[in-house]
């Protein structure tokens, strides 16, 4: 399976960033057998397409419903208007602080499979949860409940994101790594047969160039979801180069 590396920016970047993410994605389409992405704020997707050319940019989040009276929210359909070509859902960021259970992530997911997006869809522990050694039943119930009946295919990526390891500098173990992937890749399989096998499993969490290699050579780890390593084109190519 070719390795699939997203950068999520966050609510990170304003105009004065679309040159940087002019070098992004000029570098990342060095690594033809990579796939890559970059996913930004909305209010910078539509310059960011014009920027990049035929490199997809993502949005990130989308709202639950296609359209209507949702102050300040941007649906699927906005964003793939405004240009992107996948989104994330389910960041333990907005689990945390904006409240999204796992239905209303599962409704995400749909709409943006309605609106024609692929989607990142993320799960992952906290510390206290991993400490009290429930890590495997909390993101196994993740998996259970906030992925969609109609998960098959390459439209949806699920990425494993320790919440702990997040914006932290602290990885994740290998082992514990592979533990995690193989739990939900068996989930997968058990769940959509074959096409349980063709979702790509992402982990992210503090990846970079000193240690994307380590982490991606684990089993079932076929891309990483990077956060602050993916803000220059200087972080974010070793990480190409260890996925090629
Ligand atoms: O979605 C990516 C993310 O949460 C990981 O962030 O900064 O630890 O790479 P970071």
């Amino acid at each position: 399976m070719r390795k699939f590396i997203v950068g999520n920016w966050k609510m990170n970047g304003t105009s004065n960033d679309l040159d940087e993410i002019a070098a992004i994605s000029a570098v990342a389409q060095l690594y033809t057998l990579v796939d890559s992405a970059l996913c930004v704020p909305a209010t910078l997707i539509t310059r960011a397409v014009t920027a990049v050319g035929a490199f997809p940019i993502g949005g990130q989040d989308c709202h639950m419903q296609r359209a209507g009276a949702h102050m300040g929210c941007v649906s699927a359909d906005m964003l793939s208007d405004a240009g992107a070509v996948l989104t994330i859902i389910g960041h333990s960021e907005r689990r945390a602080a904006q409240h999204e259970r796992d239905a209303d992530i599962r409704a995400k997911a749909e709409a943006a499979k309605a609106a024609g997006l692929q989607a990142i869809l993320c799960v992952g522990e906290t510390l206290e949860e991993r400490e009290a050694g429930k890590a495997l039943d909390i993101v196994l119930g993740q998996v259970a409940h906030s992925l969609p009946e109609a998960a098959a295919g390459a439209w949806l990526s699920v990425a494993y994101e320790p919440v702990w390891a997040i914006g932290t500098g602290r990885v994740a173990e290998p082992s514990d790594v592979a533990d995690m992937h193989a739990a939900i890749r068996a989930a997968l399989v058990a769940r959509y047969g074959p096409e349980g096998e063709k979702i790509r499993i992402l982990y992210g969490g503090s990846m970079n160039g000193d240690n994307a290699a380590q982490l991606l050579a684990v089993p079932n780890v076929d891309g990483g979801l990077i956060g602050g390593a993916s803000l220059t084109a200087a972080k974010f190519q070793p990480i190409l180069v260890a996925a090629q």
